[in-house]
């Protein structure tokens, strides 16, 4: 097992699973740089710390709701959510990359792991995808409390839209920043830039400024991790699924323990793996059945 198995499985955070391995013993090896683990090592020692020690710090952080799932389209989803209700809304869209890519295509690319141009869930016209996004906006900000935020992953070349749109709809926009793959894929590297960057805008409903946990320190407006580990696709892949890590970021900055992060384009879930195991509420939205299944069996929740 990996560090982010353990963290799911316990219901911490990475940063938690670390401090217990320092404070309390919780045994692990670390091999090539890389915490290692070993399920029967791991429940073991879940059993002899028992209720009280770690267990009992474990409850007070996180993990104390039950993820709300609901298999279906967002806009009839949300609208069916209480005004002024949410914290935070993380979410991934489809980029409208989908006609470009398959009008692109060499049939190579459809070997990759991460093709999506053919998936189904990203092939709207441009404007199409414009009104379905600003029906999405408008949904956001009636659900979202004053001071509430928004993290809307996108593509670079589509970013401009976005902003646009949030703004029409009443959106405080904040910032656009990257998040950078720090081990992409070096695809053709000899011929072009290695593809290493997605964007994110940063936007509040109803306010200049929101809940900003920075800890006191100078936060930057990129976020670098690895691209997702193979230990968080045990359950299934997906071709855009997002590391658990660097939806953490989000979830620890810009909300509290007890808030309700919304994930309206959840995927595999990784939103909702990372508010749950901080101990936030979350409700994730998904129409596509295969995908709404490996969400489940992420956070163990019955499909
Ligand atoms: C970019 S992916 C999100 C990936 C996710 N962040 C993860 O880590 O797995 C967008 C997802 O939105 C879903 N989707 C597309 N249109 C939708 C809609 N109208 N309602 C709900 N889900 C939708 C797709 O099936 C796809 O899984």
């Amino acid at each position: 097992m990996c560090m982010n198995d353990v963290a799911t499985h316990l219901g911490a955070t990475p940063e938690t699973v670390r401090n217990w391995i320092k404070a309390r013993d919780l045994p692990g090896t670390k091999m090539g740089g890389r915490w290692k683990f070993r399920m029967s090592e791991i429940e073991e020692w879940a059993e002899s710390v028992g209720p009280s020690g770690n267990r009992a710090s474990k409850q007070q952080t996180t993990a104390p709701f039950a993820p709300n799932l609901i298999k279906g389209d967002c806009l009839d989803s949300l609208r069916t959510m209480d005004s002024d209700s949410v914290d935070l809304i993380l979410t991934d869209p489809p980029y409208n990359l989908g006609l470009f890519m398959q009008n692109r295509d060499a049939g190579i690319m459809r070997m990759r792991d991460n093709y999506f141009g053919t998936a189904g869930w990203d092939d709207l016209e441009y404007d199409q995808w414009v009104d379905y996004m600003g029906q999405l906006f408008d949904e956001s900000a009636r659900v979202l409390r004053k001071g509430g935020a928004m993290i809307v992953f996108m593509a670079v070349i589509k970013v401009e839209t976005i902003v646009r749109l949030a703004q029409e709809h009443g959106f405080y926009y904040k910032t656009t920043g990257t998040w950078h793959k720090l081990n992409p894929m070096p695809r053709n590297m000899n011929l072009h830039f290695i593809n290493s960057t997605e964007c994110w805008v940063y936007l509040i409903h109803g306010a200049r400024t929101g809940t900003f946990n920075n800890d006191g320190k100078a936060m930057h407006d990129f976020v670098e991790t690895p691209v997702t580990p193979k230990c968080e696709r045990a359950f299934g892949k997906h071709p855009t699924q997002k590391p658990i890590a660097l939806m953490e970021h989000f979830v620890k900055t810009l909300t509290n323990p007890g808030d309700l992060v919304v994930d309206p384009f959840m995927g595999s879930g990784s939103a909702g793996v990372a508010a749950i195991s901080m101990g936030r509420r979350f409700t994730g939205i998904e129409l596509d059945d295969v995908y709404f299944d490996i969400a489940c069996k992420r956070m163990g929740v019955s499909a």
